[in-house]
């Protein structure tokens, strides 16, 4: 049977993970996955995963299965997290989920049984494993334009004209701060229009948002997601809590299905619940046990939003430093914008050859699109990188 097999095409982003460990240079840089790393390279548990942790493991009693949608208190946290109290709580249907991506599977599995025609329209570019899924599951996709490489921000107005053509039913993946690939965002003037050129479309929002706290702060992160749950009867929401709590590999993510009205959030809960029992049963719940404890408990929570904000900071500062780095070798301010991206990424507009240039010449691995993992740098890297950015004649 398997001599049936054909090659899958390669994740970009996963294969060169693999290529950066092969470089046996010790002056490599990796900037690809993306993965939070302090100055010294490596991935920390966060203080309150652990106290969370070494609680769960004292206190828990049993291994028992949790419900189909997974422990309750893990919804209504992340639900206070990501929505705060924008939308009544008896509209919303919400399931645990392996990681970000569970999530942003399990909303197009509901979409597809709920409008197995419609056309998810994607950001140009995305997350490659946006399409890729998409692809996966015989879903119909177009894009709408998002990104302007002379400036490297948002082209708004491409973005407004694509998503004027958008037809009713339709599905708009939006996200919710912190860009993915490029960093760029759109202001807060801006999204309200987004919201009402969707909702004149008749379309139907999914907010992917997974880099909560990692831009401008919980709070402000969680501002567009919350405009558009506000808008809409209906509106998908994807959250990963790898990135903000640092849980990869615990998988934990949530999906959250905003309905019209109690009945409909019943009847999309019962769907939600299904998915689960089809594709994997219960959803992984040590991540959501930490992730649950820790909201829940003020003195952890005050705990990690303070880490959380170090690690916002950080990145900020490596922004700035780079763009002043490259404003300074570049001799002019064309590289400002990498201090106005937000999260952990940003397209910095080199071609392929000149991503490949700087890959053989200087070990600097970067996703093949330029885009970079602004937190796999530290404050040594950040002069090597801006040179070779210059050199290789970005
Ligand atoms: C990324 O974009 O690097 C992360 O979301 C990790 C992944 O799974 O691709």
């Amino acid at each position: 049977m398997f001599e049936t097999l054909k090659a899958q095409p390669a994740d970009k982003i996963l294969s060169l993970m693999a290529a950066y460990r092969a470089d046996p240079r010790d002056t490599k840089v990796d900037l690809g996955v993306g993965v939070y790393k302090d100055a010294s390279g490596n991935t920390p548990v966060m203080r309150a995963v652990k106290e969370a942790e070494r609680r769960i493991v004292a206190d828990q009693t049993t291994k028992a299965y949790t419900g189909l949608a997974g422990d309750p208190a893990f919804a209504d946290a992340m639900i206070d997290l990501v929505l705060a109290d924008t939308v009544q709580r008896d509209r919303i249907a919400a399931i645990a989920t392996p990681g970000g991506t569970g999530a942003i599977r399990q909303a197009l599995e509901l979409i597809r049984i709920a409008s197995p025609d419609a056309t998810v329209w994607l950001s140009n570019p995305t997350w490659p494993n946006h399409p890729s899924i998409i692809k996966f599951l015989g879903m119909k996709m177009q894009e709408y334009r998002y990104f302007n490489d002379s400036t490297r921000g948002v082209d708004f107005d491409g973005l407004i004209a694509d998503l004027g053509t958008v037809a009713p039913g339709d599905v708009v993946l939006l996200h919710g701060c912190c860009h993915n690939p490029t960093g760029a965002n759109p202001t807060a003037d801006q999204w309200d229009q987004i919201i009402a050129v969707i909702k004149d479309r008749g379309a139907v929002p999914l907010v992917d948002i997974a880099y909560q706290g990692f831009g401008d702060g919980l709070q402000d992160d969680a501002a567009a997601t919350r405009k558009v749950a506000a808008a809409f009867d209906n509106v998908l929401i994807a959250a990963s809590c790898s990135k903000n709590f640092g849980i990869y590999r615990e998988r934990t993510g949530i999906l959250m299905g905003i309905a019209r009205e109690a009945e409909e959030a019943k009847l999309t809960q019962a769907n939600l619940n299904f998915l689960n029992r089809q594709n994997y049963s219960f959803p992984p719940d040590h991540g959501a046990r930490v992730v649950s404890t820790i909201l829940t408990d003020p003195a952890l929570r005050a705990d990690w939003e303070a880490e959380l904000e170090e690690t916002r900071n950080t990145m900020l500062a490596l922004r700035q430093q780079l763009a002043d780095e490259l404003r300074q070798r570049a001799n002019d301010d064309r590289f400002d914008f990498v201090a106005q991206h937000r999260g952990m990424f940003s397209r910095i507009g080199a071609s392929p050859a000149e991503v490949e240039t700087m890959r053989d010449k200087n070990g600097i691995y970067m996703v093949g699109d330029s885009r970079m993992n602004i937190a796999g740098l530290n404050a040594d890297t950040v002069p090597l990188l801006a040179q070779a950015i210059v050199d290789a004649g970005v």
